[in-house]
């Protein structure tokens, strides 16, 4: 059975770029084993990451991810039995503003607003996120729409 999981969480206070990057190699490695896909959103000091999978493997991940030091009080917003994937692009990818294209970091704040420090803001309910989730993971058909 597939099964779509969606959190935030807060990064920890002290958090290197190259935790992302270690964070990144790890899933990598791990996740096409798990048969799970999804990507990771890092902004606003926050984490929001999608996950689908077998829901064995799914469960079993969350509980290493909640675990993990380099981000705390993990929220979770979506958990759900699902026929297909929505987000299979990846087996995991980080996803950060500063390395975003600037016209789908522009597109993402004038829909979902900024944070006090002028930063891409994260939703944390679970409809803005899904909606948030799925415009990122589509973003080159949103950028070209652009122009
Ligand atoms: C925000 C965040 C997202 C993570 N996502 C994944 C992931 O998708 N896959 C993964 O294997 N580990 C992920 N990790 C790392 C796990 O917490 C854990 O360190 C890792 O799975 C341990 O792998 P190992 O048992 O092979 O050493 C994530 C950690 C954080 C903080």
């Amino acid at each position: 059975m597939l099964t779509r999981l969606i959190y935030i969480s807060d990064v920890a206070e002290i958090f290197e770029f190259s935790d992302l990057q270690s964070i990144l190699e790890k899933a990598q490695k791990n996740n096409p084993t798990l048969g799970v896909t999804g990507f990771l959103v890092m902004a606003s000091k926050r984490f929001l990451q999608v996950i689908e999978g077998p829901a064995e493997n799914v469960n079993l991940l969350f509980r290493k991810i909640i675990r993990d030091s380099r981000h705390a009080d993990c929220r979770l917003i979506e958990y759900t039995e699902i026929a297909d994937r929505l987000f299979d692009q990846w087996s995991m990818r980080g996803i950060h503003p500063g390395l975003m294209d600037q016209r789908l970091k522009a597109f993402l704040q004038r829909k979902y607003g900024t944070d006090q420090r002028g930063g891409l803001a994260v939703p944390e309910d679970r409809f803005t996120a899904i909606s948030f989730l799925y415009d990122v993971a589509h973003a080159d058909a949103i950028v070209e729409g652009l122009g």
